[in-house]
């Protein structure tokens, strides 16, 4: 009998001219970083990079720890979005993709070292998979045919100079 196998399903927010962030400035056009693909009722489970999992934690810790102050990166009071994921990633399994990273803060965080370790992951019993990033990460798992769907918020913005999800790629590859 075949298993369902669980999705794996990238969001992003980007510009309209394609940039997830800017030199220096991070994605400063993105108001919240809130879950805002519409995902948490489908999903036991995320996935993020090494380069953003240190800096996911610390922004997300922040908000766990002190709900009404302003948050980190967004120097903005968290917003309802924004509480509302800080609680559900407390009891959330997250699994970080990384050769070098050894330990989180968070209890509920795994490393796995290879592409085949998610593809077993998306194997196992379970509701779909968040990646939420970073650029490499996703890119890199798309090229691996392991992503099932491609989530894009686009800002009403004309970025100009920045980082790409998809850098140095030449060929077509449809989705
Ligand atoms: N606009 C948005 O919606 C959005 C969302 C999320 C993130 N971001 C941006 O994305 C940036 C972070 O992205 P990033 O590209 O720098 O880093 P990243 O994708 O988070 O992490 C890259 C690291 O992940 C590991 N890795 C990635 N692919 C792998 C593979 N196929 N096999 C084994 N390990 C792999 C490697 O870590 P090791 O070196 O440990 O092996 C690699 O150095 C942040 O600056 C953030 O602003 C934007």
């Amino acid at each position: 009998m075949e298993v369902d196998m669980r999705k794996l399903i990238a969001g992003m927010k980007i510009s309209v001219d394609g940039k997830i962030e800017a030199p220096d400035r991070g994605a400063d056009w993105v108001e919240a970083w809130s879950e805002d693909y519409g995902l948490t009722s489908q999903i036991d489970a995320c996935l993020l990079g090494a380069g953003m999992y240190p800096g996911y934690e610390q922004y997300w810790t922040g908000i766990q720890n002190e709900p009404s102050k302003p948050a980190w990166i967004t120097g903005n009071a968290p917003t309802t979005a924004e509480l509302e994921w800080a609680r559900f990633i407390k009891q959330t399994p997250h699994y970080v993709l990384s050769s070098k990273l050894t330990s989180a803060a968070w209890p509920n965080t795994s490393f796995l070292r290879t592409v085949e370790e998610i593809q077993a992951l998306k194997h196992q019993r379970g509701k779909d998979i968040y990646l939420i990033g970073g650029a490499r990460t996703t890119a890199s798992l798309i090229d691996a045919g392991l992503v099932d769907e491609l989530r894009l918020i686009v800002y009403p913005l004309i970025a100009g100079e920045g980082k790409t999800l998809f850098e140095n790629r030449e060929h077509r590859h449809p989705l």
